[in-house]
């Protein structure tokens, strides 16, 4: 892909609907989609699909709905997930691997393993975790590459 000094960063953005478990992993295969169309190695767009397929769950699952944005700047990936659902009380609880919320009925559809944000952070080079009791949750995830 050529790129130039004043090229805009690529955005996308999709709405995550409250309840809606149609759509799962939509965002994220749309995602995959136009990182492998701009180019992006496909080693960094397996990494960042597994990122924003685990995102966009939790802000099904956890957050209630929100949406999920991807921007591609020339080296790097930046997905950032917000919802405006129940927010986190203990992070360094919600990143332990196996720690998870989920009920029985969200069980019984496969998930609540308690992998997504550790699988997240082991798949970007950089991530954070806003998050406010009562407020909202806003994930970034940043994956680097080279081409
Ligand atoms: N957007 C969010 N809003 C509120 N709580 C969240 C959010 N994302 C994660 N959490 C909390 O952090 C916990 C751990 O999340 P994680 O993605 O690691 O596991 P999980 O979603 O429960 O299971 P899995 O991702 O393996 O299906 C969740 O169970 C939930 O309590
Ligand atoms: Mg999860």
């Amino acid at each position: 892909m050529a790129e130039s000094k004043d090229k805009k960063p690529y955005a996308e953005e999709y709405a995550i609907n409250p309840g809606d478990f149609s759509a799962i992993g939509e965002a994220s295969t749309k995602f995959k989609a136009t990182l492998a169309m701009l180019g992006v190695p496909s080693d960094v767009v397996r990494r960042a699909s597994i990122v924003a397929y685990e995102a966009e769950m939790n802000v099904l699952i956890h957050g209630g709905g929100g949406k999920i944005q991807l921007v591609v700047y020339p080296g790097s990936i930046e997905l950032t997930a917000s919802d405006k659902g129940p927010g986190i009380p203990d992070v360094q609880k919600a990143m332990q691997e196996g720690y998870s919320t989920a009920t029985d009925d969200i069980r019984e559809l496969g998930f609540g393993a308690g992998m997504g944000l550790p699988n997240i952070k082991r798949n970007s080079d950089a991530m954070s975790l806003e998050t406010e009791v009562g407020e909202g949750t806003v994930l970034t995830a940043i994956i680097n590459f080279t081409r």
